[in-house]
């Protein structure tokens, strides 16, 4: 039996048997403003809150005052959490560097770091958004290596991850750079057709997950909900 964790999203977990494979790796693909942050957010929010689960949150924003600012409609006391040592807030940054060679450098670097925070609070849930960030430094070709070996890294934490992508049309595409679908276990699409939001699950390895599109809201009392029991056609998503 495959142990689930729960996303702590309401509604979501119904469409996936029970929630995400421990230890695996979900890509959460979307256009700007679908949600996928404050999806990433409620998820590491909620494991601290509903299961005690300690985790990770790592942004490659320019500027990590805009998570709170971004997420401060939301009763979520990120600080309080922070303070409690139940969430590690961590801007990746990069910076820049023409040489692959060095860049490749840095993100061996920012994952020994990302590592000691998951140790220092034995983080279960891990979030890195978005990976976008990472493709501008990279050809096609090595960006799929060094993917492979991001995750791959990732994976040996122990943690169940989330990975953000940013597509411009998330009906036609997996994901932004066309290689983190075939190195991720799981893919989440998040849509949003004025004034309607829809979440689609993909792909989820050892899992019967849902097959249909489903409606979901974003307020500010309960952040993201699903609503397992209504459905969207693929037709009406733009
Ligand atoms: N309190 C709220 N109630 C309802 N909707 C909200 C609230 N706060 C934010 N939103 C909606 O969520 C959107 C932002 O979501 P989020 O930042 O998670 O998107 P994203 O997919 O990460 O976007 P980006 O590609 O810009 O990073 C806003 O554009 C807004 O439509
Ligand atoms: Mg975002």
């Amino acid at each position: 039996m495959v142990e689930r964790l729960s996303t702590g999203i309401t509604g979501l977990d119904e469409l996936l048997d029970g929630g995400i494979p421990r230890g695996s790796s979900v890509l959460v693909v979307g256009g700007p403003g679908t949600g996928k942050s404050i999806f990433s957010m409620q998820y590491i929010i909620e494991g601290a809150k509903q299961f005690n689960e300690a985790g990770v949150f790592v942004t490659l924003e320019s500027n990590p005052k805009n998570i709170y600012w971004n997420m401060s409609s939301f009763n979520w006391d990120i600080r309080k959490f922070q303070d409690a040592k139940m969430i590690n807030i961590y801007r990746m940054k990069l910076g820049y560097n023409a040489d692959p060679k060095r860049v490749e450098e840095r993100i061996d670097e920012e994952l020994n770091v990302i590592s000691s925070l998951v140790k220092e609070i034995k983080a279960k849930r891990l979030v890195i958004d978005s990976t976008t960030a990472l493709g501008i430094w990279f050809d096609k070709a090595l960006l799929r290596a060094m993917l492979f070996r991001f995750v791959d890294y990732l994976k040996e934490l122990g943690c169940t991850t989330i990975l953000t992508s940013e597509v411009s049309n998330a009906k036609t595409q997996l994901s932004a750079f066309g290689v983190e679908e075939f190195v991720t276990d799981g893919i989440i699409s998040l849509f949003f057709t004025p004034p309607y939001r829809s979440i689609f699950v993909r792909k989820m390895r050892g899992t019967a997950h849902d097959q249909h599109i489903h409606p979901f809201e974003i307020t500010a009392r309960k952040g993201i909900y699903v609503k397992p029991k209504e459905t969207v056609l693929w037709e009406a998503i733009k």
